[in-house]
């Protein structure tokens, strides 16, 4: 593979247009607007091929040249490439002919989507020269920061909300990072970031370096085209926090169409939410094209964002794709995570109930339907939010070391199996 080769312009305004050089930044100094990666796609036609990139190893950087990094990837060399998967069983019971999931439970190393994101923005840290990274979370960035900048030998503050899931915050301590609980949620979080980035030199990888950042997310869009035979979907759900990924899977789709890689483009992008934080779904309800800003309560914590960053490019990515937005409570969200499980055997994290409960709702309301190709984004792993299915799943049949023990418990065990698998 290449090294040392970029075919990134520059950074652009995606509000007023205006061109920045490579460089640590996030807004438009004119008009505050979001800052993007501007690439040289004409470049990129000459060296990436389909063919091209199926000979290449099975990790993200497979799709190197259409990610923001000049040099060879500094950390997280495996992640990517997940599993994508033909779900006959979840379909069936949705009433969906033609249904995959894209698994990124069992993403490397830290088990959410968030490693892609990660890996990408630590390698440009690194890049600019930075020795310390810093990230704003909702769990899974903080896992990833923290393993990440271990691997790449940085150092790294994270701050979190400090009643985040127990399993989030063990494993972010583990990597040895300095872990910052702030009393209050995302929002709050986020908003101290801000005000800590201002005064500190570290890169903030969802905030500073954030046009790197999020491109990372591409791979997601890229990786399900390729799965797919090298083409879209007709329909694909995601889980939205900041509304960061969602509007890179599009650009991903977008893309592969300009590089002909793919034919035209022609998939609706879902959005999904938890009713108890849907500032971007209740937006697309309502038809408007802003945010109102909410106060998340819900079991969903990685997705409790109730002023996201990119929330108006996340409504526009929906309506330009002809999608729709949709959220559901914290009960259907555990009935989703019961039901990836014991359909498909996927044990996902609250974001990813969130995901098929709202498929399920879509599916009942006909705007997903039964014969389209459908894809159910997957993005981070249930052993990192028990607490949210503890309650649900039963517990064991206790018994003592014994065959007449066991004898005497399995008939009513093999009358009752529905309840044990409950
Ligand atoms: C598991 C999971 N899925 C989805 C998302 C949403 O990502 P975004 O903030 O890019 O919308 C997050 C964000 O933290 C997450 O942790
Ligand atoms: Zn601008």
């Amino acid at each position: 593979m290449r090294t040392d080769i970029s075919y990134v312009h520059g950074l652009k305004c995606r509000e007023c247009g205006r061109s920045y050089q490579k460089e640590p930044i996030h807004v438009c100094e004119y008009c505050f607007g979001p800052l993007e990666v501007v690439y040289n796609y004409d470049g990129i036609k000459n060296i990436l091929s389909r063919d091209v990139i199926e000979k290449r190893p099975c990790n993200m950087w497979r799709y190197r040249e259409l990610l923001p990094i000049d040099t060879d990837p500094k950390v997280g060399k495996d992640v990517g490439f997940t599993p994508f998967i033909r779900a006959h069983n979840l379909g069936e019971v949705l009433g969906i002919e033609n249904l995959y999931i894209k698994n990124d439970s069992v993403n490397h190393p830290t088990l959410s989507f968030k490693d892609r994101v990660v890996a990408t923005a630590i390698t440009k840290a690194i890049e600019f020269g930075y020795d310390t990274v810093a990230c704003a979370s909702t769990g899974n960035l903080a896992n990833s920061v923290a393993a990440l900048s271990a691997e790449g030998g940085v150092k790294s503050y994270i701050f979190i909300p400090a009643d985040l899931e127990n399993s989030k915050i063990l494993g972010t301590l583990i990597y040895g990072t300095n872990l910052i609980g702030i009393k209050g949620n995302y929002d709050d979080v986020n908003r101290l970031c801000s005000e800590i980035a201002a005064n500190y030199h570290w890169a903030f990888v969802n905030i500073t370096i954030r046009p790197y950042y999020g491109d990372g997310s591409k791979t997601f869009g890229y990786e399900i085209a390729e799965q797919l035979g090298w083409k879209v979907p007709d329909n694909v759900v995601v889980p939205v926090a900041g509304s960061s990924l969602i509007t890179k899977i599009w650009k991903a789709f977008k893309e592969f169409e300009m590089l002909g890689f793919i034919d035209r483009v022609n998939t609706k992008i879902f959005a999904a939410q938890a009713s108890g934080c849907s500032p971007v779904t209740t937006a697309i309800k309502e038809g408007r094209n802003f945010i109102k800003p909410v106060k998340p309560n819900t079991i969903a914590k990685s997705i409790a964002i109730g002023n996201p960053a990119d929330g108006y490019y996340g409504i526009k990515t929906v309506k330009e794709s002809g999608g729709y937005g949709e959220d559901v409570t914290d009960e259907e969200i555990v009935e989703g995570i019961k039901l990836l499980a014991q359909t498909e055997g996927i044990f996902t994290e609250t974001a990813g109930g969130v995901t098929v409960a709202v498929t399920k709702k879509l599916t009942e309301q006909g705007r997903i339907k039964k014969n389209e190709l459908t894809v159910i984004s997957i993005t981070g792993n249930g052993l990192k939010t028990q607490e949210a299915v503890a309650k649900s799943v039963g517990s064991p049949v206790i018994i003592e070391p014994r065959l007449k023990s066991f004898q005497e418990r399995f008939e009513e065990l093999d009358s009752e199996d529905v309840k044990l698998r409950r």
